[in-house]
């Protein structure tokens, strides 16, 4: 549970929602071709001089976004489904936050090593919004090196450098993190990976290997975790570092109770327990942390994307007796808390916390849910529909029954999604699972205009 009381609702201003809070009326409006002129000449100028190692994203130039609705530099109003990618929790633009961070960014924009009070601030929301066990934080700039971060505490802390990792993990594209990750993309052709790494299956039910239902696939995973320590490890593990629902693989989410094993394997092994939650921290879930759902007390945890909500921050929070194994000038980062990532730290867990974004993605997240469990009834190609809260995996699949992946579609889907007024974005082991991430002030009126718009769009390619 968040060390903080809950706060009495206050709604958010009212042009921020776009749709006008719950009202029907229409958000999107698409008037060109997909892209239109202006898209399509920044798109290939950006061909031109940026490399093209990105994936693939809807060909729309984003110019502005208010709440969940994105405008592209052709006038077209798009609802995003993406939040960035799960960055934007409070919606796009949020005047508090821009306020801050104006504010800040008009005062001192950086120092290093030492306190502002934005920073010191920071912390101290920081600390009152985790779970009571975690009494420290530190800041960093992403994801990434705040998973490095945790990698370098577990280790110093225990004095063992062995980690162990998932099948289908992502944890971001530095060394470390890549090589603990269980997915080949970041670490294709940039071996060999980190020595030191076990790794062990994910529990992902629609693909379940065992019968036996949540039951048997969690027993099934716990033997396997125990043959991968036996067979591979030289007794030097310093623990579990894990995602509590695996993202870049698909959104796969673990039966109720995984996690809870998995700590209590770790507590049993005397090892540490890591929870990366940059992509499924502040609400995303329909709790503030994904750590509340089965309350776990991982020892180390990374946080970021929701943190800044766009403005570069991450964050490491850890029990004071873990972190404590650095000293002085061990960890430091070069822009890490600084006053302008830090103004925006506490403005968006106040915005969170007079907006009540949690509570509202745990009710918006039921009303797309159910949508999207009736358009799978429909739908020829949706294999599953999974997620808690306002983080969503569509799977796409050629054949129910076969349950053989259809990456083939997400592109056409992205592509007719926007022509619609919907962007999404596409993730998964073999890339044919469609994110439905919008940010957490998304309104009733806005979600099921947003369904709308995805069932019109994928029935469309079906007929
Ligand atoms: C679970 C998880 N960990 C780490 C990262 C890496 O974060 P960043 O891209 O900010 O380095 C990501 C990014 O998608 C992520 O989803």
């Amino acid at each position: 549970m968040s060390k903080m009381a809950k706060k009495p609702v206050r709604m958010s201003s009212k042009d921020f929602h776009c749709g006008g809070g719950d009202a029907p009326t229409r958000v999107t409006s698409v008037t060109t071709a997909i892209p239109g002129p202006k898209s399509a000449a920044l798109l290939a100028k950006w061909k031109q001089y940026e490399a093209e190692t990105t994936g693939y994203q809807a060909q729309v130039v984003w110019d502005s976004g208010r709440g969940v609705v994105v405008t592209d530099v052709d006038g077209n109003r798009f609802i995003d489904w993406t939040s960035g990618v799960l960055v934007t929790n409070l919606g796009h633009a949020h005047p508090k936050l821009v306020a801050a961070v104006q504010n800040a960014a008009a005062k001192l924009i950086n120092n290093y090593e030492c306190p502002t009070e934005a920073r010191v601030r920071a912390a101290e929301a920081m600390v009152k919004h985790l779970p009571a066990h975690l009494d420290k934080v530190f800041f960093l700039t992403t994801g990434s090196e705040a998973v490095e971060a945790c990698l370098r505490i577990m280790k110093r802390k225990t004095g063992n450098f062995e980690i162990i990792g998932f099948e289908g993990g992502f944890h971001g594209r530095t060394y470390a993190a890549a090589s603990i990750g269980g997915l080949g993309g970041p670490k294709r052709k940039y071996g060999p990976a980190m020595p030191g790494v076990i790794r062990a299956p994910f529990p992902y039910p629609y693909r379940s290997p065992v019968a036996g239902g949540d039951a048997g696939l969690i027993d099934y995973c716990m033997s396997r975790l125990e043959d991968a320590v036996r067979y591979s490890s030289t007794g030097s593990i310093a623990g579990v570092f894990t995602e509590p629902y695996q993202g870049a693989a698909g959104f796969i989410f673990p039966p109720k109770g995984y996690l809870t094993e998995l700590e209590k394997w770790c507590r049993a092994k005397g090892i540490l327990f890591g929870l990366d939650e940059v992509q499924s921290s502040y609400g995303r879930t329909g709790t503030m942390w994904a750590m509340d759902w089965e309350h776990i007390t991982p020892d180390v945890v990374s946080i970021g994307k929701g943190i800044g909500n766009g403005i570069p921050t991450s964050a490491v929070a850890a029990k004071g007796e873990v972190i404590s194994c650095l000293g002085r000038g061990e960890m430091s980062s070069t822009v890490g808390g600084n006053p302008v990532s830090s103004a925006a730290v506490s403005a968006i867990l106040e915005v969170m916390d007079e907006e009540h974004l949690v509570e509202n993605s745990a009710r918006m997240g039921k009303v797309i849910m159910a949508r999207l469990q009736q358009l799978q009834e429909k739908s020829r190609y949706l294999g599953d529909v999974r997620g808690r809260g306002l983080i969503m995996g569509m799977e796409l699949v050629k054949d129910k029954k076969t349950k053989e992946p259809a990456p083939d579609i997400m592109k056409r889907l992205i592509d007719r999604c926007a022509e619609y007024g919907l962007l999404i974005g596409s993730v998964g082991i073999w890339g044919n699972v469609v994110r439905v991430a919008p940010p957490l002030c998304i309104s009733q009126a806005e979600a099921m205009e947003s369904c709308d718009i995805m069932e019109k769009a994928l029935l469309s390619l079906e007929s």
